[in-house]
């Protein structure tokens, strides 16, 4: 069911609430100006104070902010994204931090301190970039994906070749597959005296995950983050891989793009990381998230440069936003302030609906393990 708070109402209206409040006192009922009431009410309210009243669906208020369907513009190339994924310390962190200091799109080497955990490394034979999402393990991957944002192109399955395949292994095989997309294996720690890699390609097809040299498809490559082997064929392999998935993107439309990851900071207010998909974000752009909206303040790039433009499969800090976002949500450009208000306020009142089904739903089954 529809509904709107009071604050909400008269701020629409331009009225003030509590000409609202006396209205809703003639018709009997006594109201906070954060009382909820219902939409035809709040219809009868607004008439009486001499408004038009125009009922706005979920449908109207978001449309045209996403329109993926419509993929006809996207003729660009674009840089794939890599999720790596994998067991418990079978060498996320340190095959990441690898080829981060190994082929950083700057050309430093070492020392660079990381801002946001999402960044672009050069494919160094063909001089392609690819874009690593350093997701906090599993969960967040699998948030993403029940919130319907696709952001990943790419999974890289890291194995350690002296533990074998293991349940986080498996777990990471079944997420790559339910979202449909192709994994890389990175056979890792081939460093280690009691490395079996052949194991680990043995282990993999139990999981219908059949290497190359199994007469299967998947790509696999033995590495070692330890000491940086086989790191430049590993970046190969991906931009071999996306150039079969044929990625394209259009950069002259409005961003579209999915948060990675949003904070509170002290000193800089909201920070979201967000990852442009489509289009161009550009510093000045009206942005909505969720149910959180802003101007773009100031972009800050993987290598921590202060920068005017992200486009596609470009990760970048957005600094703006008048509260953050959550990870998965879509982010958007929109016309103006007012729509961006439309949209916000219409998805925070969904939230509170949502959370408030959801806590009667608690209370529900609360009551009925209490009898
Ligand atoms: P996160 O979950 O992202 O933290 O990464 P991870 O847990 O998968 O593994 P992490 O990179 O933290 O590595 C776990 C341990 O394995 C560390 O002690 C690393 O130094 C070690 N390690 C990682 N890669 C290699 C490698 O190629 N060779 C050897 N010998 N050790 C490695
Ligand atoms: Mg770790």
């Amino acid at each position: 069911p529809e509904a709107i708070t009071i604050q909400e109402l008269a701020n629409r209206m331009s009225e003030r609430a509590v000409d609202v409040i006396r209205m809703l006192m003639k018709q009997g009922a006594m109201h906070k100006i954060t009382d909820v009431i219902d939409a035809d009410t709040a219809q009868l309210i607004a008439e009486e104070l001499g408004h038009s009243v125009k009922r706005v669906a979920a449908s109207d208020v978001e449309e045209g902010l996403f329109d993926q369907v419509d993929d006809s513009t996207d003729t660009e190339t674009r840089s794939p994204v890599v999720t790596v994924m994998g067991h418990v310390d079978h060498g996320k962190t340190s095959l990441l931090d690898a080829l981060r200091h190994a082929n950083v799109v700057s050309g430093e080497a070492g020392g660079i301190t990381q801002h946001i955990g999402a960044y672009q490394v050069l494919s160094p034979e063909s001089g392609k970039k690819i874009t690593f999402i350093d997701t906090p393990g599993h969960a967040a991957f699998t948030a993403m994906r029940a919130r319907g944002a696709k952001v990943t192109d790419i999974v890289v399955l890291v194995v350690a070749a002296d533990d074998g395949v293991m349940p986080q292994t498996v777990e990471a095989i079944n997420h790559a597959k339910a979202a449909g997309v192709p994994i890389i294996v990175a056979i890792n720690k081939i460093d280690k005296p009691d490395a079996k890699p052949e194991r680990v390609r043995t282990e993999l097809l139990q999981h219908e995950v059949q290497v190359e040299s199994f007469g299967g498809e998947v790509v696999d490559v033995e590495v070692s983050a330890k000491n940086k082997t086989n790191l430049d064929k590993l970046l190969e392999m991906i931009a071999l891989q996306a150039e079969i998935l044929d990625l394209k993107t259009n950069s002259e439309r409005p961003a579209e793009g999915t948060v990675i990851e949003a904070k509170l900071d002290r000193g800089r207010g909201p920070v979201a990381t967000v990852l442009v998909q489509r289009g161009t974000l550009r510093v000045g752009d009206i942005i909505v998230a969720g149910a959180e909206m802003g101007r773009v303040r100031a972009l800050i790039s993987d290598q921590g440069d202060t920068v005017q433009e992200a486009g596609p499969s470009v990760p970048v800090e957005v600094l703006g936003f008048n509260g953050p976002p959550e990870a998965g949500d879509r982010l958007a450009v929109v016309e103006n302030e007012a729509r961006a208000r439309q949209i916000t306020s219409y998805r925070a009142h969904q939230k509170r609906e949502n959370a408030a089904a959801s806590i009667s739903g608690m209370r529900g089954s609360l009551e009925q393990m209490m009898s």
